[in-house]
């Protein structure tokens, strides 16, 4: 395997080839002073493609989500050009996911037109990391594989000495996520029920008698992006006794000021992965994606 590091995800890449001791085809990133930028492979210093050689490109799509993905297809593209290869494209995290059917009359199911994208570009295989709903995979034909960082955010929260813990999701729909982690801790799990307005984008989280008095939580996600959820999350946990709240995701997206509205909220920690380079991604799924491209 040749591993194709993407400059969204130029750490992680270069984990997942140490992991995997394979390859690596560097490239260059140009930028010209009206914004645009030409990618350039270093093929001078890359050895021959041996036949049924696999490219790999690790690329995330994190904001700025337009030039990750842009940057994405012309990868795909050129890699098809220069070595006549349909790469496996691995994507930490997959931007417009989370529109994954029409909300609203009228609206994009963007999650559609993305994989279509990757897909029409010529990438022939799309590993991705806790994708907001793994259905949007049957808006495309090419073979798509969603993995859970879940394990190494479980193995990560095992080392640093919750007292008598309790995971909650947010969410009802992420309770399979505080599933894998409470196993690992071995712990219990539970969720509060979060609504959002589709028109003004609120969110209200909504308070259950959960019992965690005294005890730690860890309130997690898979996204967080304003951190409004989760901070709402914590008030609540903290509101009900807790004694510590610590947060977890797989992707921090962090904009705006999501660090301090989760601290402000009450929060010791927060921790996230590396499907996005962020002040908190300390947790790594190259073992992950390595494993994954293993088979
Ligand atoms: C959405 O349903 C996701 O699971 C997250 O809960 C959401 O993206 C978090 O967004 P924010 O941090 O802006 O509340």
């Amino acid at each position: 395997m040749v591993i194709v590091p993407g400059p969204a995800s130029s750490n992680l890449a270069l984990n997942v080839a140490e992991n995997l001791s394979d390859d690596v085809l560097f490239l260059n990133l140009r930028d010209f002073p009206d914004g645009e930028w030409v990618v350039q492979f270093d093929v001078e210093n890359f050895k021959e493609k041996r036949p049924g050689e696999e490219f790999i490109v690790i690329q995330t799509t994190y904001p700025n989500q337009e030039k990750n993905l842009l940057q994405l297809l012309i990868m795909i593209d050129t890699l098809k050009d220069l070595f006549s290869v349909s790469p496996i494209v691995v994507v930490p995290y997959l931007a417009f996911s989370r529109q994954d059917k029409r909300f609203l009359p009228g609206e994009a199911i963007t999650a559609k037109t993305i994989l279509n994208l990757i897909h029409d570009r010529g990438a022939k295989r799309l590993i991705t990391v806790d994708v907001h709903n793994e259905g949007i995979f049957s808006h495309v034909e090419m073979d798509c594989v969603n993995v859970t960082a879940m394990g190494e955010i479980g193995k990560h929260l095992l080392k640093i000495g919750l007292k008598n813990p309790i995971v909650i999701s947010p969410d009802e729909g992420a309770i399979n996520h505080a599933k894998i982690v409470a196993e690992i801790l071995g712990c219990e799990y539970d969720f509060f029920k979060k609504k959002r307005s589709r028109t003004t984008g609120e969110i209200n989280v909504e308070k259950r008698d959960i019992e965690v008095k005294g005890r730690d939580v860890v309130v997690l996600d898979d996204i967080i992006s304003t951190g409004g959820t989760v901070a709402k999350a914590v008030k609540i946990v903290k509101s009900l006794g807790a004694l510590r709240a610590y947060v977890a995701c797989t992707h921090s997206l962090l904009v705006k000021d999501a660090f301090k509205t989760i601290i402000d909220a009450g929060a010791e920690k927060i921790f996230g992965t590396d499907t996005v380079q962020s002040e908190i991604s300390v947790i790594s799924i190259a073992p992950v994606i390595a494993e994954t491209l293993k088979k």
